[in-house]
């Protein structure tokens, strides 16, 4: 199960020329008036703590692409996320409404059969009615099973996993997953397993409704994602993209050995990780659609 740490209360946000778009007439004298609609990137970090970004607290020099957009944005320091736990904040993210009223107050579970409710309306289902291109990459969390999907809920583009990397197995255990070998068919009970094998299902990795990976690669899913990140804003305006992280949910997976310095300061090294992903999106965004985009990281 999910470790359920507080959610970070800090919102940094990088924009350019935000209201120009929705209200071209306040917007650029003298140039011709934008006909393009804004891009919006929401990218959600996951269990990371304030004092984790170099913006908020001075000692911690690990996320200098995160402080320069802090810098250069504007920071909302008392931005609360509705829930502390995983399905209910990103449900609410999604809905703008809280889980009282939207009905998700508790995570999913690997066995959930339900998720997010379908009478819900979400923010990607607004945009993509508005003409947006959607994507969500990474952590779902938010029901697996037929339509509660990501595919299904105004996303045109998914990849990742369905929910947190420390629920199922991986062939590359980190600091609490257990690995897959699977256990010998027709046995019923858990307890006559070797202790080697697992009866959980392995974790997937999803391109839209296909598993494409079982278990997935943990070492290699920050790369992917940030690949899968940029290949998705490349593929037209105006678009939404949705990039919940892995970081900093446990298990934290390095991406290459040798760990000479990560393997002295693991979670040090992960957020450096996280750091250089959003760094190589905004790099990206910035090179197609700088004035014109809208990113937030929470
Ligand atoms: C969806 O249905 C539930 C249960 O009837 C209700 O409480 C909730 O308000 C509905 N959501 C919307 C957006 O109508
Ligand atoms: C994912 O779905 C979208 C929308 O249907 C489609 O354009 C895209 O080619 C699909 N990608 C893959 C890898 O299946
Ligand atoms: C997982 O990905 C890493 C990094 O790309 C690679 O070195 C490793 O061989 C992969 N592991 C498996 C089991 O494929
Ligand atoms: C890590 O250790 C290896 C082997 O001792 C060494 O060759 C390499 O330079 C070290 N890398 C860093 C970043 O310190």
């Amino acid at each position: 199960m999910g470790i359920l740490f507080i959610k970070t209360l800090v919102l940094v946000t990088c924009f350019v020329e935000l209201f120009s778009c929705h209200h071209p007439g306040i917007s650029l004298g003298g140039k011709e008036p934008r006909s393009q609609k804004t891009n919006f990137i929401i990218i959600l970090a996951d269990d990371i703590g304030w004092g984790d970004l170099g913006s908020n607290w001075g000692k911690r020099k690990d996320t200098p692409n995160l402080d320069k957009m802090a810098m250069e944005g504007m920071r909302f320091v008392d931005f609360h996320s509705a829930a502390s736990t995983c399905s209910p904040s990103r449900a609410s993210l999604l809905t703008g409404r809280l889980g009282l009223r939207n009905g998700v107050t508790h995570n999913f579970a690997a066995t959930s059969v339900g998720g997010l409710p379908l009478n819900e309306t979400t923010l990607a289902e607004v945009l993509k009615k508005a003409g947006y291109l959607t994507a969500a990459i990474g952590k779902w969390h938010l029901g697996h099973n037929g339509l509660h999907h990501p595919s299904f809920r105004g996303f045109d583009y998914y990849f990742g996993i369905p929910y947190s990397h420390d629920m199922g197995c991986t062939d590359t255990p980190g600091y609490n997953l257990p690995p897959c070998p699977a256990c010998p068919r027709h046995s019923t009970t858990t307890s006559s397993h070797p202790r080697e094998c697992h009866s959980e299902v392995a974790l997937p990795l999803f391109e839209n409704l296909t598993i494409i990976q079982q278990p997935v690669n943990l070492t290699s899913m920050a790369t992917k994602y940030a690949d899968k990140a940029t290949q998705s804003v490349q593929r037209g305006h105006p678009f939404f993209l949705y990039l919940a992280l892995a970081h900093m949910h446990v298990p934290l997976v390095m991406t290459e050995p040798p760990c000479n310095l990560s393997c002295q300061d693991p979670y040090g090294a992960n957020l450096r990780q996280m750091d250089a992903l959003v760094g190589q999106i905004k790099a990206e965004v910035d090179s197609i659609a700088r004035e014109n985009t809208f990113l937030w990281f929470t």
